[in-house]
């Protein structure tokens, strides 16, 4: 196994060969509740059948054709990204990584275009994950992702919550960006209070900061509403998108308001492959999913999971907080929980574990209500199994 390959991975044996909405079928075909969606992507689960009819139409007329001609579909994309985001224009990537550097290189220009290029730093926040490129990773939290790679782009962080720590960051230091993800996906399903973005969109007003959001975990809908800041009333400068946005595929999106949307000259930024046609059918067929009411069922789903987590958490001592919103949820353990997603694993749940203590449970949005039932159940028979009290070895 792995023949071929950089050790970038630690995968699991079975090989995935099959899937139909949320369960996923191995090459031996036992079935799988997935509760992962591939990191939180597969919004529309697997073998969607829309998805798979627009996508053999397009692979039969054009499936690239690069940035320098029109197909029909990019405009519709982005028009109907930005009135979901109340956002004015979009550059589309192929991952949420890139959008993260198109986020950064779009601040560095819009403060040569304002006149102060040497606001070049940044201001992020402590346990965010924003990406592995080189400054992508500056911003990364987690020291182990970042040290075998220093030095990094210069990064001022800041524990979340301390509205104090922030205002200070952002008078003293005069950074070109403050990039905030609105509930940390990596850093263990936290989620920013409504008074703490209020606050930072504030601060960034008053010092001429541009206020980027990473939504690329929890945007597209994943919260119930197509922002996790949108819950807060916030409105950024800036907002990325991948993961959900193309069912799949791979795509993401750096969105702005009317008042940067002419940051960019031509030629400033680029990309070979992003937004072609056959990404963009992908991403049309999930806006009319999300049209039609998916986010209803993100809602419902949501709040029966988080009750049956609740319930969990009164139930049994192992279990020390629920988190999240939607279907960005997370148990977090008086445990490691690493052993614990690995019994569910074989139990045919899956989730991954975050932050150490935090089962991430990202679902796609098109679960069902039997499915959460059946999820809580294999959760409570495992969880079950687990000493309430951890082990000193298993401390986080
Ligand atoms: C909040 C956030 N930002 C950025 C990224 C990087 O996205 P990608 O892996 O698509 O490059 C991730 C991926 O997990 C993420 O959760």
């Amino acid at each position: 196994m792995d023949e071929g390959l950089m050790k970038t991975y630690a995968r699991t044996d079975e090989v995935f060969v099959a899937g139909h909405g949320a369960v996923l079928q191995d090459s031996t075909g036992r079935e799988f509740l997935d509760f992962l969606a591939g990191i939180a992507v597969s919004a529309l689960g697997h073998g969607h059948a829309e998805l798979a009819t627009a996508l053999r139409d397009q692979v039969g007329k054009v499936v690239h054709l690069s940035n320098l001609f029109r197909h029909p579909y990019t405009e519709q994309v982005a028009t109907r990204l930005c009135a979901l985001t109340d956002m004015a224009a979009a550059f589309f990537t192929n991952s949420g990584t890139e959008a993260i550097e198109c986020a950064l290189k779009l601040a560095r220009k819009a403060m040569h275009v304002r006149g102060t290029p040497e606001r070049t730093s940044f201001v992020a926040l402590e346990g965010g994950f924003h990406g592995r490129s080189l400054g992508a990773l500056s911003l990364t939290w987690s020291e182990k992702y970042r040290k075998p790679f220093q030095p990094l782009q210069k990064v001022t962080w800041v524990p979340p919550e301390d509205q104090d720590a922030l205002a200070n960051a952002l008078r003293t230091d005069k950074p070109a960006a403050l990039v905030l993800e609105p509930i940390q996906g990596e850093g263990g399903i936290r989620e920013l209070s409504p008074a703490y973005l209020q606050r930072a969109r504030a601060l960034c007003t008053e010092t001429g900061t541009l206020l980027v959001h990473d939504e690329i975990q929890s945007g597209c809908g994943r919260t119930g509403k197509f922002l996790a800041a949108q819950h807060a009333g916030v409105v950024p400068d800036v907002v990325t998108l991948a993961k959900p946005i193309a069912a799949g595929l791979p795509m993401g999106a750096c969105l702005t308001t009317a008042a940067l949307a002419d940051t960019f000259q031509k030629g400033e930024h680029g990309s070979t492959f992003a937004g072609g046609p056959l990404v963009c059918r992908a991403a049309l067929v999930f806006l009319d999913e999300v049209d039609r009411g998916l986010l209803g069922n993100v809602q419902d789903r949501g709040h029966q999971l988080r009750e049956g987590l609740l319930a969990l958490q009164r139930e049994l001592p192992i279990v020390r907080e629920v988190r999240g919103k939607g279907l960005m949820l997370g148990l977090r353990l008086h445990h490691s929980a690493d052993a614990v997603q690995k019994a569910l694993y074989q139990r045919g749940l899956i989730v991954n574990c975050t932050a150490t203590d935090v089962l991430r449970i990202v679902p796609p949005f098109v679960v069902t209500a039997p499915q959460v039932e059946q999820a809580l159940q294999t959760l409570r028979s495992t969880l079950i199994t687990f000493p309430a009290a951890p082990k000193e070895k298993d401390k986080p």
